[in-house]
């Protein structure tokens, strides 16, 4: 049976990736799933924890759920290891979302000056938890959701040896909810993506191998929904869509829509608003967990919905199986450009359709690509591929670079501050700096 290790158990969405470990179980002969936390998230890991055991034994399946904080005993002889850890938790979320406010920069957790923060916490832990892979587990493959994850896989994919694959749910999600919008189920509908993660398109919308790109996109202009929990469902411009001839992805709004998405964030914490992304999820967490904590409770709760990581277990566990089962099965990935788009360097990590067999994601060429979309792939790419150097090396004029040249801040004088605010609210996670 499979050895699986989950870095970052306590979090409220280890109910999905048990569910889809338990729904996959026919295929996928998983003995044993060690979940990690550090001590601060253990009362989490405890409660979810137990639920996960109580899912499993109604479930009636054989695997062994083990909660514990030795990572290194997880992850030895481990055959995948997961991530879903947040370095700092949600109160780091909530600065990240907020400082760049002050300036009138987009405050998110992944996109803009917040990514770049999430990722300088983040790089110092993903790098530690790689030396133990290639010491303790130096076949398993990393299946990386913590963000930015295409940035963090980067991290990965040029640092050290681990077999990486990066994950992400807006690719499934966008999937499922064409489906919704067409009326049809949603393994008939094909969509070729092609980007960075949060900054993918659809570059082809196939139903049952018919190009119905055109058809989604009047949806779209009329007002059909498309976007995650966590990103407000502004409306996109006809005549932009219909020129562009792709279906933009939900974090597209953050760019295309600058003002009004800035806008909103500010007026969510202005005095009686609803607060950041963050401080929302607090909430809707602190539910969760009383859910969680009902000991008839056996499966994965609805209100799980609410988060933005719905289907989540369905791209993990299908992925994982599609590398176990060699099924040559196509996924959407972050991975290796290795030539797949012209025009981006060969070691950069960028997200796209693939085939997954036993010996990883083979992304399917893609080529040249238009110059409606170049432009802001290349611009996002430099900065993470600076933000990469930055986080990895402590290097502050590299990290100057790095938000100085992101598409969404608008001088080097905002950088230079946006960047001193991150540098010392974070100073206790940065230890390369
Ligand atoms: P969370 O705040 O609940 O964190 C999950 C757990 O990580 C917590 O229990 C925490 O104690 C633990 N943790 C913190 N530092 C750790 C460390 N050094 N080692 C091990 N565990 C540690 O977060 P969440 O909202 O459940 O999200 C988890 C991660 O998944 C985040 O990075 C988030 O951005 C990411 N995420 C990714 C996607 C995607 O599409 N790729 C979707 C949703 C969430
Ligand atoms: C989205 C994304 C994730 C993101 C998350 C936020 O769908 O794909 O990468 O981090 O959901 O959800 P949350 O509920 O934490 O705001
Ligand atoms: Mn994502």
């Amino acid at each position: 049976g499979l050895k699986i290790a989950v870095i970052g158990g306590g979090s409220s969405y280890t109910p999905e990736i048990i569910e889809g470990f338990i729904n996959r179980h026919h295929e996928l002969p998983v003995k044993e799933i060690h979940l990690v936390d550090i001590p601060e998230g253990m009362w989490k890991l405890e409660i979810v924890g137990a639920l996960a055991k109580r899912m499993v034994a109604r479930a009636g399946v054989d695997i062994e759920i083990v909660l514990t904080t030795n990572r290194r005993a997880a992850i030895e002889k481990a055959d995948f290891v997961t991530t879903q850890f947040r370095v700092g938790g949600l109160a780091a979320r909530a600065k990240d979302e907020r400082i760049p406010l002050k300036y009138d920069v987009l405050g998110q957790e992944t996109t803009g000056p917040g990514g770049f923060a999430k990722a300088m916490r983040t790089i110092p832990v993903i790098l530690e938890i790689c030396n133990d892979i290639e010491e303790l587990a130096p076949n398993a493959w990393l299946i990386n959701f913590t963000n930015p994850a295409g940035l963090i896989t980067e991290v990965v994919q040029k640092y050290t040896n681990v077999k990486v694959i990066g994950l992400c749910n807006v690719p499934i999600g966008m999937v499922k909810m064409v489906a919704n919008i067409l009326e049809v189920e949603s393994k008939r509908v094909k969509i070729d993506f092609v980007g960075l993660n949060h900054l993918v398109w659809g570059s082809k919308v196939l139903v049952d191998g018919e190009d119905v790109t055109q058809i989604v996109l009047n949806k779209l202009s009329d007002g059909a929904a498309l976007t995650m929990k966590n990103i407000p469902d502004l409306k996109w411009d006809s005549e932009f869509l219909n020129s562009l001839g792709m279906l933009p992805c939900p974090y597209h709004r953050y760019f295309y829509m600058m003002e009004d998405m800035v806008k909103d964030q500010q007026k969510a914490i202005e005095e009686g608003g609803k607060g950041t992304r963050a401080e929302q999820v607090l909430e809707v967490e602190k539910g969760l967990f009383e859910v969680y904590k009902d000991d008839t409770l056996q499966e994965k709760p609805q209100q799980l919905e609410k988060r933005g990581g719905a289907y989540y277990s369905d791209a993990a566990v299908s992925l994982i199986s599609a590398i176990h089962n060699n099924k040559k099965q196509l996924h959407v990935v972050n991975v290796k450009n290795n030539g797949t788009i012209i025009g981006l360097p060969k070691d950069v990590v960028i997200e796209v359709t693939a085939v997954v067999d036993k010996t990883g994601a083979h992304p399917i060429q893609v080529g040249e690509i238009s110059p409606k979309i170049y432009g802001l792939i290349q611009g996002v790419k430099a900065f993470e591929e600076l933000t990469v150097e930055a986080g990895v090396k402590g290097d502050y004029q590299m990290a100057l670079q790095a938000m100085a040249v992101h598409p969404l801040v608008p001088s080097v004088t905002v950088a230079k501050k946006l960047l001193d605010d991150i540098l010392i609210e974070n100073k206790e996670y940065l230890p390369q700096f």
